[in-house]
């Protein structure tokens, strides 16, 4: 089984693009789901079948489903809300309506989304999963939750706490999501694609996704720019200056994201023209399939449709790498980071507290560089390099 997630800011192409990867991979025999999780649903136009919450065939091999986000924020969310909620009222001393709105979590909907995700794509019905998930940054953030709720655990005083009700209901969410983090950030069995359309705040946005997504630890197998202008080629005339000038400005972009130390992943770069045309039904998925693809692989890294980039498909996701040196250990910690990036080291006991531009990963130091103290760090585009020095105590 295989899973690929899709995604990217509003109205880029997810579900467009998603749609004509389900088709290309069913195209080549492999059984596919093509699964939508973004609440703004409209798989089921891209490809223009009606879909539901249960899978729908919608071409020979290829599946169809749109979630019902809402419903599935069920018994175990609910649950953590009730408790904090009464826990709210009786110790802060918060009325009923405060409360609610505290513990309105944004993205938790979404997460329980992707923890029904996994249901469908550990049952052994599909041979690939794509899941047009939204705009889901926001999301992936929660699946740092399993972690925060041990950690927040471990530090609740006294085994009475422990037993609570609340206790007791976020360690069931934390089993829950637990499990979801492990399948998502297993590279062999997961990856992310991210979309975009080649515009500057586009980009940037999704410069800060591939790094949060990095410091979770998913691996980045690709991304595709969207709505690349055709080139005008012999074109004259008013429409085919503005044409030529959009188009030049998306290629300044493009070369903008090449040179910004994401160079990695612009190799794995893919592009689909800006159609005339809105492409909706199969025949139009195709024909994006046949543009984004070739005859390559859907599920390998990126690189055009010659699949120059297939064989090398590794990780764009973090690598912790360690050496001696003359006086202690450097740890490199291997995360894109951007020019601008804002990168901050902090050691939190026996972890390595990583935050850039404002997303936090605490990294377990291993055993040797426990009893050392950090002395410097330095950063490039391909990460972290910090320097750890022993102590003789
Ligand atoms: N390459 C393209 N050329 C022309 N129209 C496109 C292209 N990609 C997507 N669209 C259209 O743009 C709109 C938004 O695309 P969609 O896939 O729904 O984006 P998202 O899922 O990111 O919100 C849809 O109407 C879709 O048909
Ligand atoms: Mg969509």
């Amino acid at each position: 089984m295989r899973l690929l997630l899709l995604t990217g800011k509003g109205g880029v192409g997810k579900t467009t693009l998603a749609a004509a990867t389900g088709a290309a991979l069913a195209r080549r025999g492999s059984r596919t789901l093509v699964v939508s999780t973004d609440p703004a649903h409209s798989l089921a136009d891209a490809v223009d079948v009606p879909l539901g919450h249960e899978p729908v065939e919608v071409a020979d091999g290829l599946h169809g489903a749109q979630l019902d986000v809402r419903a599935l924020a069920d018994d175990s969310w609910d649950e953590v809300r009730t408790q904090l909620r009464s826990a709210l009222v009786r110790g802060a001393g918060l009325d009923g309506l405060e409360a609610e709105e505290l513990t309105v979590l944004p993205g938790v909907d979404e997460l329980l989304a992707l923890t029904e995700v996994q249901r469908l794509a550990t049952g052994g019905r599909w041979d690939t999963v794509v899941v047009d998930c939204g705009p889901t940054a926001e999301t992936l953030r929660l699946l740092a939750l399993p972690d925060a709720v041990s950690g927040y655990l471990a530090r609740m005083p006294g085994p009475l706490t422990k037993r609570s009700g609340l206790a007791q209901s976020l360690q069931a969410l934390a089993a829950r999501t637990g499990s979801l983090k492990d399948l998502l950030a297993d590279p062999a069995r997961t990856s992310v694609r991210l979309v975009f359309t080649p515009e500057r705040v586009v980009v940037a946005e999704t410069r800060r996704t591939l790094t949060a997504l990095a410091l979770r630890g998913i691996r980045v197998d690709g991304m595709i720019a969207n709505r690349v202008m055709p080139a005008p080629g012999w074109w004259r005339g008013p429409a085919a200056a503005w044409v030529r000038t959009r188009r030049a400005q998306q290629e300044t972009v493009l070369g903008e994201l090449e040179r910004s130390g994401f160079g990695s992943a612009a190799e794995r770069l893919r592009t689909v023209e800006h159609r005339a045309a809105e492409p909706v039904g199969l025949a139009a998925l195709h024909a994006i399939a046949d543009e984004l693809y070739g005859s390559s692989d859907p599920l390998g890294a990126g690189g055009g449709v010659d699949g120059a980039g297939e064989a090398d498909d590794t990780n764009l996701a973090p690598l912790l790498r360690m050496s001696a040196t003359d006086v202690g250990y450097q740890l490199r910690v291997a995360v894109p980071l951007a020019r601008d990036s804002v990168v901050d080291l902090a050691r939190v006991d026996d972890d390595l507290a990583i935050t850039v531009d404002g997303v936090r990963r605490l990294i377990a130091l291993p055993e040797p560089l426990r009893a050392c103290r950090i002395t410097d760090a330095e950063s490039d585009s391909r990460g972290v390099l910090v320097h750890l020095e022993g102590t003789d105590s």
